[in-house]
């Protein structure tokens, strides 16, 4: 067993956009009860002593938590590097200029789409100025900035003006992530699949951006893993370098993970370290005893570890099978047949969205509006 080195800290599931791409659980009600401040410290102490070298602050909105300065000072007090994942839309100047006194090291933005219209349609919240603004700050203040677009049938075909955004907003990364289908994503999934056509202009583009900006902006291109022959190695291996914990103290190996039928453990009941350790949430997938085949014959089973779990059960009911993303899954058909719906009929093919629900608000929120 490796020391994990990435700790998420989803700080709270509240957020002012409502993106129908969103990854969050369903059941927000189950994660009201946030962890404190004081609970967060201990946490922190716990994943620096476990061997955390990175805190990414994410949400939900992390912006929306009152102690977030509080939060990242303990972080960087700890060595910590800390990376802000937010949506920028309450990261007023104020706000940001206390954060980099704490010492913040990192801000990672998520843009919706490179127009106005199109970003606050997908966001379900007018947001897309707002967004702009604060990533102007962000470079002011002297931060690294990474812009992250969810990518997927609605915005793809926008991917060199999306570049373009992230080129003018002075950003260090873009990262052009396709959809991961957990969480309300995947109520949407068929919507925002995209064709094989999209997929194969965008990575044209792609191709073409990466050369031309190799000295300026890094651009990192996340194919939809629908679309491969194998599945990716999803977080590295299940609970083997990654951690994740939750707005109430639920500790997983991913953020997806909160899905599948295992245990609960929380860090109000037990130490990181010993989560990490014994608790079955972390034990079940770790490693490669656990496969069934193919993956268990496999020469590609400590590459890609069997592929994603919570896709496996998303889409099976059996978090211990094969990712059907895999050729050789036996399980493959329910994929194939998602790809082969999206490339039917007319390349605009749009079903409806179907909105996220708003779940909380940024109005009240010191410095957060
Ligand atoms: Fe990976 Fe399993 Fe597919 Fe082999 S069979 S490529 S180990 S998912
Ligand atoms: Fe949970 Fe892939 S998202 S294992």
């Amino acid at each position: 067993m490796d020391s994990p080195f990435g700790l998420l800290t989803e700080l709270t599931y509240r957020c002012p956009l409502a993106c129908a791409y969103c990854s969050n659980p369903l059941n927000l009600g189950d994660y009201s009860d946030e962890l404190t401040t004081d609970e967060w410290r201990r946490v922190l102490a716990e994943a620096r002593d476990l061997g955390i070298l990175q805190c990414h602050l994410s949400g939900g909105e992390p912006l929306l938590r009152r102690d977030l300065v509080e939060l990242v000072a303990e972080a960087h007090g700890l060595g910590l590097y800390t990376n802000l994942v937010t949506s920028a839309f309450g990261l007023s100047r104020p706000r940001a200029e206390q954060l980099r006194a704490a010492g913040l090291d990192h801000v990672q933005v998520s843009i919706q789409a490179d127009e106005a219209d199109a970003s606050d349609r997908i966001a379900g919240t007018p947001s897309f100025r707002r967004k702009i603004t604060a990533m102007g700050v962000v470079k002011d203040l002297g931060w690294p900035l990474t812009v992250n677009v969810v990518l997927h049938r609605r915005n793809i075909d926008r991917v060199a003006e999306l570049l373009e955004l992230a080129e003018e907003a002075g950003a260090d990364r873009v990262e052009l992530a396709n959809t991961q289908y957990y969480g309300w994503a995947w109520r949407n999934r068929d919507a925002l699949l995209p064709s094989r056509a999209q997929l194969d202009a965008a990575e044209v583009v792609v191709r073409a951006a990466r050369e031309r900006l190799r000295d300026r902006m890094d651009v990192l291109y996340v194919l939809p893993d629908y679309y491969s022959r194998y599945p990716k190695p999803c977080m590295g291996g299940w609970a083997s370098r990654q951690l994740t914990v939750t707005p109430n103290g639920d500790v997983l190996p991913c953020p997806a993970a909160q899905s599948l039928p295992l245990p609960r453990a929380n860090v109000r009941e037990a130490t990181l370290a010993r989560i990490w350790a014994e608790a079955p949430v972390m034990t079940a997938f770790r490693g490669t005893d656990w496969m069934p085949q193919p993956c268990r014959g496999c020469d590609r089973r400590e590459l890609d570890f069997g592929g994603c779990r919570c896709q496996a059960f998303q889409l099976t009911g059996d978090a211990a099978r094969t990712d059907p993303v895999c050729h050789l899954s036996p399980d493959h058909h329910l994929v194939a047949r998602a790809v082969e719906a999206a490339n039917a009929g007319s390349p605009a093919r749009d079903l409806p969205l179907i909105p996220r629900p708003h779940r909380g608000s940024p109005t009240g929120v010191p410095g957060a509006a």
